[in-house]
């Protein structure tokens, strides 16, 4: 068969098929192989390095399935097909030259090319509620790189404990200038609005995406009258310099809205903006990246200041 387009991204773009075959005892045998690529219109390939199993199994029956799973969209392909072992002649290399490897790589044993007669698509019961490829791309990249265990990747300690992982994150505010503050977050901002309801259990709401689904905030409307705000309400949204500042201000200086000048001095003293919106919280945008460089006053002084 011919694999589609969107097959051969999947699989170039993994580059892992689980393999399955089958042993002579008639019990099914599974193994990852990081080489799966795209070898032609029909068929796939990947090497043994060090797949005895798999090449054994292969001399027997030839059948193989392979699962190759993006894991972030949660959605791939099953290939059925017919496999044969190549451990020299002009195909293995052909195919070995392909893959251009290091020369302090393992060196390719065999090559298994497999001619693919079958596919179906593989989806996961995660879209069954009606989610979208984006919202549960979303959650689940957010559980990748939370859970991403190369060396420099996020700390254990600072992780999330491992009796509590939501899958997302909102926060909510009550809003007495609703229309306002939706409009400054919606308009101003620019968030993007991945929900709304209106008189839902009584209540009027808006949603919005930071970016995604993964982590949100929901403004609520409220009828009550209006609790100060304090100076220390905010959001913080670190950008990475003072340029991606003055390019994130800019619909609000365009639509006459001012920064309000210092309302603590250690934004002051960091190159941060704040504006507040229609409730009296701030929006501080911040020409770093916290958690990635150091505060600009740090960097200044060479003191620590927490
Ligand atoms: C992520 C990952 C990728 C791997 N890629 C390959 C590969 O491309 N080729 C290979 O021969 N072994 C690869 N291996 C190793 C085999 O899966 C492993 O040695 C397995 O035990 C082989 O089983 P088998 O002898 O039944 O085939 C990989 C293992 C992992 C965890």
């Amino acid at each position: 068969m011919r694999l589609t387009e969107e097959m051969q991204r999947v699989v170039t773009e993994q580059g892992l098929g689980f393999v399955a075959t089958v042993r002579p005892d008639g019990t099914p045998a599974l193994s990852p192989k990081g080489t799966t690529r795209v070898w032609d219109d029909g068929r796939l390939v990947f090497l043994h390095l060090h797949s005895p199993g798999t090449v054994a199994n292969l001399a027997t029956n030839p059948s193989v399935e392979v699962n190759v799973v993006d894991p972030i969209r949660r959605k791939g392909w099953r290939f059925a097909g017919q496999a044969t072992v190549h451990t020299g002649g002009p195909l293995f290399e052909e195919v070995v030259a392909w893959y251009a490897r290091p020369a302090t790589a393992p060196p390719a044993k065999a090559v298994v090319v497999i001619d693919v007669d079958r596919a179906e698509e593989l989806v996961s019961p995660a879209y069954d509620s009606g989610a979208s490829e984006t919202e549960v791309a979303a959650t689940w990249r957010e559980r990748y790189l939370a859970t991403a265990s190369e060396p420099d990747a996020m700390p254990a300690e600072m992780r999330w404990p491992a009796h509590l992982h939501p899958g997302a994150l909102r926060w909510v505010r009550s809003s007495t200038s609703y229309a306002d503050t939706v409009a400054f977050y919606r308009d101003l901002v620019g968030l993007p609005v991945v929900g709304s309801f209106q008189g839902s259990f009584g209540e009027d709401g808006t949603i919005f995406g930071l970016p995604g689904t993964a982590t949100h905030m929901e403004i609520v409307r409220s009828e009550v009258n209006a609790a100060s705000a304090d100076r220390f309400d905010q959001i913080v949204l670190y950008l990475a310099d003072d340029s991606a500042v003055e390019r994130a201000i800019e619909p609000l200086l365009a639509a006459g809205v001012t920064p309000v000048g210092a309302p603590h001095p250690y934004w002051e003293a960091n190159g941060g903006v704040v504006f507040l919106d229609p409730d009296g919280r701030g929006v501080v945008y911040a020409p770093w990246i916290f958690g990635s460089q150091p505060d600009p006053v740090d960097r200044l002084t060479g003191t620590s200041a927490g």
